[in-house]
């Protein structure tokens, strides 16, 4: 089965070609880093799951994206479902400033969801799995940007969380927190592919080789190589991967 997929992609930013005839798909509860120097094109990819591109006024798309099957460039597919159906957690997290319980609560509201025990259930629950709950279920009324980066960042998740999304897409979430906070990501990470299905970038090789099942290797705009994440770092296919993990560039 197949949760997730791009076929012969490439992308413009005006006459600039970002991503080069990319095909990768990905399989239901696993964890895939996407790894590369920077500029290479792992955000841009990245973000075509979540249609997060077409806000870009220079940017097009050819080729085909699926989320369960589906085309989510076609012509009657609402931007808005993408984006509540496809959570999205960015580098620095971005909170909103309003209470921890409100953050979460948000995707359902936003749905037209106000039963106040479905919001507090899928609060609760959203918080458990983003292993924020012990820290914050005393004080859910508190303001989102009083508590510490990683427990922001972990409040971010938990708010992608809450609409039961069918992929996580995370660019660098890790890269801004303290390696405390780093290692409740990674661990977190593990726990979700249970549930879900992530995409993550990251430019730290060895979060890529701690968390991930499959990595794919990007450079200059092309997918060099991508594999189960053992095969790449251990035995690499391509001259170029093996040169980038072993920092010979990047
Ligand atoms: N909005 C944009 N307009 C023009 N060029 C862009 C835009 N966003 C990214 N690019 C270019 O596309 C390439 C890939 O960028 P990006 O996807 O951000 O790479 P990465 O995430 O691997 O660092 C880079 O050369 C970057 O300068
Ligand atoms: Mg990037």
């Amino acid at each position: 089965m197949i949760q997730a997929s791009a076929k012969n992609i490439n992308v413009w930013y005006g006459d600039f070609l970002a991503l080069k005839e990319i095909n990768m798909s990905f399989e239901p509860n696993s964890v895939t880093a996407l790894i590369g120097p920077s500029g290479c094109g792992k955000s841009t990819f990245l973000r075509l799951f979540n249609r997060m591109n077409d806000l870009i006024s220079n940017f097009k798309l050819e080729g085909k994206i699926t989320v369960n099957d589906k085309d989510i460039y076609a012509k009657d597919v609402k931007i808005d479902e993408i984006r509540k159906s496809i959570g999205m957690v960015f580098q620095k997290p971005n909170p909103f400033p309003k209470s921890i319980y409100e953050n979460v609560a948000y995707g359902l509201r936003v749905n037209g969801v106000n039963d106040r025990r479905t919001l507090d259930e899928t609060v609760e629950r959203s918080l458990k799995q983003a292993a924020l709950w012990d820290e914050v279920k005393d004080n859910l009324k508190k303001s989102a940007m009083s508590i510490s980066g990683g427990q922001q960042q972990r409040l971010c998740i938990a708010r992608a969380l809450a609409v039961e999304p069918s992929l996580i897409l995370m660019d660098e979430p890790a890269s801004a927190l303290d390696p405390i906070s780093t290692a409740k990501i990674e661990e977190l990470i593990f726990e979700l592919k249970k549930e879900f299905t992530i995409i993550i970038v990251t430019h730290n090789l060895q979060q890529a080789g701690r968390i991930s099942d499959y990595t794919g290797f990007f450079y200059l705009g092309e997918l060099i190589e991508h594999d189960k994440t053992q095969k790449m770092f251990l035995n690499p296919s391509q001259e170029r991967t093996q040169n980038y993990i072993t920092g010979r560039f990047g």
